[in-house]
Parts: C-alpha cells; structure tokens; sequence
C-alpha cells in the first residue's frame, strides 16, 4: 500500500472513531433520559459518517458508512417524534421550520469582492451572463433571451468555487441563501425535503434571490440502490424546485451549485444546471496574483518576488498557495516567540523573506494529484459550458 493511501486510512479510522465516539454519547445520553442532547449526538454522528461516504475509496466502505448512518438517522428520527409529541421540548412543525431556515441556511451576504479572487475571468465573465446581467437587466432577458436558471462550479479543491459564488453574491442585489447540502441532508433528516419546499418559497418571495447549494453532491449525487429514503425524496424536491424554475420565466431565481466530484451528479440534476463552468487549478499569473492577495498587509523582505514563487508552484491549489503564504509570514513571529522576544511589546518584527517560503514550500505540497485533473478535463469535454 502506498504512503498517502495508509495516512488516508489513517484519517478515515480516525474519523470512524470520532462518529462512534458520538454515538456512544448518545446512548449514554438515552440512558440518563437525556433526549435532546442524544439527538444533537447522534446527528453528530451522522454527519461525520455523511462526510465518510463521500469520501470513501471503495463502494463496499461506503455501503458500511451507509448502513451505520441510516442506523443513527432512524434512532435520531425516533427521538425526534418523541420530543414533538405535544407537551415535548420540540415545538410545533411549522413555527420551527421558518427558524430552521435561519439556522440551516445562511441569508448574509458575503463580504468578497470580484478582485479577492485572484484570475478565473472566463468563470467570472460566464457568471455575469448567467446571473448578474439577468439581475441587473431583467428587461433584456426576455423571450428567446433566457436567462440560466441552474450554474454548476465544478474543479479540483480549493481552487476558488466557494469564493466566487460568494464574490457572485456581494456582487449583484440579490438575496443570498447559502445552504450547505452535506447539513441540509445529515441534520434535518425527514425534513429537508420541507425545508426544500421553504427555501424556494422564500426565495420567491424574496427575488432577485441567489440560492447556494455548497458542496451539492451531497444532494445530487447517484446512489442507486443504497440511497436513503430522505435523501431521494430532497433530491426530487430539488429537482422539482429547479425544474419550477425553468417554466416560471418571470421569476428571478437561479440556483449556484458546486462540486468537486462533477462525475457523481445525477444525469437528470445535471441537465437541470444547465450551464456548466470549470474552476482549474490557477495558472502562473493567478498564483501570482493569489500570493499577493494572501499576503496583503504583512511587511515583505525584498527578497521575496512573487514571479518566482509563482513559476515553482506549478500544480498548487488557491488554497495550497493561501497554507504556503499562512505558514511564511508566521515564521517571523515563530522566531520571536522561541527567542522571548514576543514579551517586549516595543520589539519589532522582521519583515518575511523568502527563505520563509522556501521553507514553508519543503512542508507545504499540493494537494491535487496531476492524474485527477484529467478527470475534470474529461468532464468538461462532454459536459462542461465553455
Ligand atoms: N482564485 C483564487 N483567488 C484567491 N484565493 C483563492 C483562489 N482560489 C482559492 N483561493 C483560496 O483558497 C481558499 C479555498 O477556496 P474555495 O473554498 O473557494 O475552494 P473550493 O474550490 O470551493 O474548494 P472545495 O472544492 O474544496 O470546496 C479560499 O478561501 C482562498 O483563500
Ligand atoms: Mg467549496
């Protein structure tokens, strides 16, 4: 077995243990009576086991992490019945439902400008055909002119999807929901698929609304036989939503998905995100661009040249290279801290050099594998937009 297939191993068994560890929480909790903490435990274990099964490498894992997780999912749901029953510590559905909304789906709109985000112009230049023209001009986008009503971000990790649909948010006037799909299926159990129904519904009410949905595979993904009951019916609530939209042409919704496993998307959710936009790994001018941005404010040494960083750092994700700059301009402070100077309030602090990325480059290496970007290249070739 390979080095990096034991540590991911490792990271599994360790994570198995932590969900077990909830779990055995909750019965205690159980025992004692102690119903409303035995739930929270136990959709704690749920959601960690939700995680696993996206992760695992092999069908027979997840089939495992499956079967725990519908385990916790039915004794969480009991308890929930439990606790509704009149005179129980849950109170009435519906009241409960439009908190839930405030609880599970976050309406803030995101501080991100357009220029955090380092490169990526023809995915902005796509977004702002898809969604901010349309918002902005609604009057333009009428008849055969019709605006998308489903973007799906798909690349490798950390390469910015997050961050631009958020830019996207902060950019145009719209209400913003932001759901995570992981949270929405694991925590709300039987109720997402309501939950579902009240997001666009508020949505609507609410419009030009940008609806979210993070990290989407955990919703949108094919399960065949295994899939859970609860997150068939969210995933056609969804789907049904999205379809909604696509026949109501006056209304000024559009759903941004991400995912990082594009392949995993059910056809049919698939063609409901009718345009398809790739996030790569960033070139060498956004690598440059993005050390730049993840070291704005921080004395540099003159030794330190973002072009030659750049050009060695070939395969780094956004988020590698935001780790390297993290990791080398905590190294001055390191430094002051081991000799005691972090005491002296008057002492300065040495500017970063770039011996303190070299060194931060020897801990710090990329986390997507060359062969997986062809994946990605693949999928873009028969499904991607541009
Ligand atoms: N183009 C970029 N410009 C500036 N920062 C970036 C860029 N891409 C990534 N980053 C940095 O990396 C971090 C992670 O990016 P983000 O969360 O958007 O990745 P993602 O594509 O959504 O990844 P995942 O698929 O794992 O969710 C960001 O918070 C940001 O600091
Ligand atoms: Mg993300």
């Amino acid at each position: 077995m390979s080095k990096s297939s034991q540590k991911e191993l490792s990271a599994m068994q360790e994570l198995y243990q932590y969900a077990i560890s909830y779990a055995k929480k909750a019965i205690e909790n159980e025992k004692k009576g102690q119903k409303k903490a035995a739930l929270d435990n136990y959709i704690k274990a749920v959601e960690i086991l939700n995680k696993m099964i996206r992760w695992a490498p092999t069908p027979e894992q997840k089939e495992a992490y499956y079967r725990k997780a519908k385990t916790y999912l039915a004794r969480a749901w009991e308890i929930r019945k439990e606790l509704k029953k009149p005179g129980g510590e849950i109170g009435e559905e519906k009241g409960e439902l439009s908190a839930t909304i405030q609880d599970a789906i976050i309406t803030e709109r995101p501080m991100i400008k357009w220029d955090d985000v380092a490169d990526l112009e023809t995915a902005k230049q796509a977004l702002r055909e898809a969604i901010i023209l349309p918002l902005l001009r609604p009057d333009l986008f009428k008849g055969a002119r019709k605006p998308w009503r489903g973007v799906l971000l798909f690349g490798p990790p950390g390469c910015g999807k997050t961050l631009l649909a958020k830019a996207v948010a902060s950019e145009c006037d719209a209400t913003f929901f932001n759901v995570s799909a992981a949270t929405l299926v694991s925590k709300w159990l039987g109720e997402s698929e309501k939950l579902v129904r009240e997001l666009f519904k508020f949505s609507r009410k609410k419009q030009p609304s940008i609806v979210f949905f993070d990290e989407v595979d955990a919703i949108a993904t094919t399960r065949g036989g295994t899939e859970h009951d609860a997150i068939r019916r969210v995933k056609l609530q969804l789907m049904q939503e999205m379809q909604g939209l696509a026949t109501e042409v006056s209304e000024q919704i559009v759903v941004i998905g991400t995912t990082n496993v594009p392949w995993t998307i059910d056809p049919a959710f698939r063609r409901r995100f009718e345009k398809r936009i790739l996030v790569p790994l960033p070139g060498k001018e956004a690598r440059e661009q993005i050390f730049r941005i993840h070291t704005k404010d921080v004395e540099l040494d003159e030794s330190v040249v973002f072009n030659l960083l750049a050009e060695i750092t070939e395969g780094f994700s956004g988020a590698d290279i935001e780790i390297v700059c993290r990791e080398a301009i905590m190294n001055p402070v390191r430094e002051m801290d081991k000799s005691g100077l972090l005491k002296d309030k008057e002492a300065k602090i040495r500017p970063v050099t770039i011996e303190d990325f070299e060194k931060a480059l020897q801990k710090i290496k990329p986390t997507v594998a060359p062969e997986e970007l062809l994946g990605y290249e693949e999928w873009q070739q028969e499904f991607g937009s541009l």
